[in-house]
């Protein structure tokens, strides 16, 4: 669709970034904190440990003064579950508690929007010894730690999200150091949908905890959702995306929106022997919450073709990469879309086009929660960080919400990844993604000063001009 004439951002749009705890705080162990799953998993060759991460427990004043340089609406980062509760339910940690408070109301002194994910990959440790998302008290833990957040965050913080990419913890868990495997287990798949199952009832009842205490409060759920397109008009790969589309993308949106169980996965689970144990009590649970709003991940599109019984199931590559469900659809590159230098597609086009896709479907809100490029930055001599590609890229996918808000869908917001540079789930440091680069590498921890990239003050002028001057 052609637009003469584009509507105007929104005049209250969340212009900001995003972080995760474990990816940026450091402190691992510090203060009362417990370790977390990412403290505690086997760290992949080549990469940093998370224990001083870029440090922003002990500099996130710095952090979020150079946010509020970048005129931040809104600053999404996550809470530690284990420097809140050590050992993930009982005991809370007060030294974690006023860190958050800290940070929230270093935020709240620059007028900027603490956007709090409760859950980003990073499991108490405690907790995973006692069984993780495979046991049914896990639901019980997470409300636990959710009434605890909302009790000492509530009066200031207003927008919630649940879990980060559950889609992601679901489908990659290995990559991102996540994945729990109970001795015993005879079939994966089918432990892997119930732990699923767990995290959406548990998320269900997160947002049902905060509508009663926290009436003015928004909730959602933040899925990584990026459309999966047929490799051809052969009506069989059409088929096929339709099939990756359920498994990769609705599942998570149609539990936490209607509270089903998407048609076409809930059928490939069968095949399987793999649905989860439900009781009606969880499925009360899931119809009765609401999202106020869909927190969206979007890094790129995904393309397959119809597969048969013989493909070989696995994935290549990471978390963006390709994925073969045998029978199901089978992943294949895009001819028509170039790579990142760490192999993922970049689809701008395909941003309108998710935001469209969901906005059609679900008719809520859409907060841009991540998008961003993975690159490798150099610092200068004279202390600059030439980061034309990353400007280019974030130009790119702001151009679509621009569009996609004229087609009509309901944007809130852009909270890219990251605000600052941070440890990637399994490359490291030097897959850089900030506007403000942190001097270190990966085994060394250098100055750990701070940088303004050229992406910090071209985003400043994004964000200066409601993003109507996206020029360099
Ligand atoms: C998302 C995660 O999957 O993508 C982030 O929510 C992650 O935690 C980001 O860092 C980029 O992925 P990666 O693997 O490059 O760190």
């Amino acid at each position: 669709m052609l637009h003469k004439d584009l509507k105007p951002f929104p005049d209250d749009f969340f212009w900001g970034a995003s972080s995760s705890a474990y990816q940026v705080e450091g402190a691992a162990l510090e203060d009362g904190k417990g370790p977390s799953c990412q403290d505690v998993k086997e760290i992949p060759e080549g990469t940093s440990d998370l224990s001083v991460s870029v440090d922003h427990y002990h500099r996130y004043k710095e952090d979020i003064a150079l946010m509020a340089e970048m005129g931040f609406k809104s600053y999404r980062f996550s809470i530690s579950w284990s420097r809140i509760l050590p050992d993930g339910t009982g005991a809370v940690n007060p030294q974690g508690i006023a860190f958050y408070n800290n940070l929230i109301d270093e935020c709240l002194k620059y007028g900027i929007e603490p956007i709090v994910t409760m859950f980003h990959f990073d499991m108490p440790a405690a907790l995973d010894e006692r069984g993780s998302w495979s046991k049914r008290e896990s639901i019980d833990w997470f409300a636990e730690f959710a009434t605890v957040l909302f009790e000492n965050f509530g009066d200031r913080v207003k927008y919630w999200l649940t879990i980060n990419e559950q889609n992601m913890l679901t489908l990659v868990g290995p990559i991102i150091g996540t994945l729990h495997v109970p001795e015993g287990t005879t079939n994966l798949t089918k432990e892997i949908y119930q732990q699923n199952h767990h995290q959406l009832v548990a998320q269900a009842k997160a947002m049902q905890i905060c509508h009663q205490m926290l009436p003015e409060a928004k909730i959602g759920p933040a899925p990584n959702i990026a459309l999966v397109y047929a490799a051809s008009s052969k009506p069989e790969d059409v088929i096929a995306s339709q099939n990756f589309n359920a498994i990769r993308n609705w599942l998570y949106l149609d539990a936490a929106v209607y509270g089903v169980y998407n048609n076409l996965v809930w059928s490939y689970l069968e095949e399987h022997d793999a649905t989860p144990q439900v009781t009606a009590e969880d499925l009360a649970i899931m119809k009765a919450a609401k999202p106020d709003f869909l927190g969206i991940n979007y890094y790129n599109t995904a393309t397959v073709e119809a597969s048969t019984e013989e493909d070989q199931a696995g994935v290549v590559g990471d978390q963006q990469s390709r994925q073969t469900f045998p029978g199901i659809a089978r992943s294949v590159p895009n001819p028509n879309l170039v790579k990142t230098e760490f192999g993922w597609e970049i689809d701008p086009i395909g941003f309108r086009s998710t935001v469209r896709e969901i906005y059609s479907r679900y008719r809520l809100p859409i907060l841009i929660t991540e998008n961003g490029l993975g690159a490798y930055d150099s610092l200068t001599e004279d202390g600059k960080v030439h980061d034309p590609y990353r400007i280019d890229y974030l130009r790119h996918h702001i151009e679509q919400i621009h569009l996609a808000i004229t087609d009509g869908v309901e944007m809130m917001g852009y909270n890219p990844w990251s605000a600052i540079d941070l440890i990637s789930t399994h490359e490291g440091i030097k897959k850089r993604y900030g506007f403000i680069y942190v001097d270190r590498d990966d085994f060394d921890l250098k100055t750990l000063k701070r940088y303004r990239k050229d992406s910090f003050y071209w985003y400043k002028k994004v964000i200066a001009t409601n993003g109507q001057d996206l020029s360099d």
